[in-house]
């Protein structure tokens, strides 16, 4: 029997219009004959709708949530419905709507940033026991913190470059203390990133004590978790994307963004290219242009970060190359990356279609282990306890 899949995209964030390109190809990518694709837009202010209409781009550019095509829907926290919950349904003698609740299998997130790749839905979908395709809470949450992300790396002792973080709160109580710290210990050129953004959003290089005030200040305005690393002048980056669950862990080609000596803004990689193409569109070159040895490294050092944090599903990781001393530093994980990286695993044999199939799987493995565990614990706490003493017990 075919699965039902609910495919979210959109949601409350910045990266919001480059999800619904993810969601759009991953839909149009999914085999027909397997899946029961279920279209779930997550509008602007959060609002869930369902709807066919909804895998059209044109209607998504001037998205109406009005309109009579699409049905508002909820998934529920409550574990068993596996159901897209219709919120327009009405309930007393003369409810009855059109309006009913659809079955779902398993949901894929195509989600980018936060509400939707920073744990929180995924914490949803374990409440309601419904199988998602992608990375946990906790690698969720950890890849899309970059100051947490970064301490996580530390202690696993992967290769990264210098840096410090601080708050808003402290910049704003003594911004030379922040200024000297940088100086001391960081020196100039230096980049400016807020930690919990991504594409590029709040990101900028700094050369001197003024520049820095400004970046400083831009990357406060959109995050009150700052980090301050070493900026890589003579840079190559490369990307390389990871597959699967546990021990199972698959390396896809990698890529080399093509970058110019100041780095991509948000149009630029998004929006260049035309149409919907995403990711996809990006200028980059595949493969790598990198030593056999660099690109075993970068293989080896992915498979070891997706273990760390316990991914699941597609991931990208995104790499720095100081090309001045051929040094690898591990610039961050993308645990919902843009098109899925669909991309880079094209060149190696694996259509998307596959990606989606394997992803789903995984879903289901992992859906099934979370079963097996056991969720009872015996205690004799509560028999012990006599009316109205809870409140003192510690
Ligand atoms: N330390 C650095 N030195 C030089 N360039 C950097 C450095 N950190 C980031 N960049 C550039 O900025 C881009 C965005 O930074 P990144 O940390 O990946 O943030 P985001 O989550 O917004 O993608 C990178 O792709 C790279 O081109
Ligand atoms: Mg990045």
């Amino acid at each position: 029997m075919k699965k039902s899949i609910a495919v979210l995209y959109g949601g409350k964030t910045a990266e919001h219009d480059v999800s619904i390109i993810t969601g759009v190809q991953l839909m149009d990518n999914a085999d027909k004959n397997k899946y029961n694709i279920v279209p779930v837009y997550i509008a602007r202010d959060g609002q869930w709708y369902t709807g066919e209409k909804l895998r059209d781009i044109e209607f998504l550019k001037t998205f109406d949530g009005n309109s009579k095509d699409i049905e508002k829907v909820y998934i529920s926290p409550i574990p068993g419905s596996s159901s897209l919950m219709s919120a327009e349904k009405k309930t007393g003698f003369f409810g009855g709507s059109k309006a009913q609740d659809i079955h779902i299998d398993a949901v894929i997130p195509a989600m980018h940033g936060m509400n939707g790749e920073d744990g929180s839905m995924q914490g949803l979908f374990q409440l309601a026991e419904i199988p998602y395709a992608c990375t946990g809470i906790m690698g969720s949450a950890v890849g899309m913190d970059k100051i947490v992300m970064k301490s996580v790396f530390k202690g696993c002792g992967f290769p990264q470059i210098p840096y410090i973080n601080f708050t808003r709160t402290q910049w704003n109580e003594d911004q030379n203390a922040i200024i000297n710290r940088a100086e001391a210990e960081i020196g100039y050129p230096m980049i400016v990133k807020p930690s919990n953004l991504g594409s590029s959003i709040g990101i900028s290089k700094a050369t001197d004590k003024d520049t820095l005030i400004t970046a400083i200040k831009v990357a406060a305005s959109y995050d009150r978790r700052l980090i301050i690393e070493h900026a890589v002048e003579n840079l190559m980056e490369v990307n390389c994307s990871c597959l699967g669950f546990e021990d199972d862990i698959k390396v896809s080609e990698l890529e080399e963004p093509v970058t110019w000596e100041s780095f991509l803004t948000f149009d630029e990689k998004y929006l260049r290219g035309g149409k919907s193409k995403g990711m996809a569109s990006l200028d980059r070159r595949i493969p790598a242009q990198i030593s056999q040895e660099m690109a075993d490294n970068v293989r080896q050092l992915s498979k070891n970060i997706f273990a760390a944090l316990d991914c699941k599903g597609i991931v990208r990781i995104d790499f720095i190359i100081d090309k001045a001393t051929n040094t690898l530093y591990v610039n961050e994980i993308n645990s919902l990356p843009g098109s899925f990286a669909f991309y880079l695993w094209d060149p190696i044999g694996v259509t998307y279609p596959t990606l989606i199939d394997e992803m789903i799987n995984q879903a289901f493995v992992l859906h099934k282990q979370m079963q097996d565990n056991n969720y009872a614990y015996d205690s004799n706490i509560l028999s012990k306890m006599k009316a109205g003493s809870a409140k003192l017990v510690k």
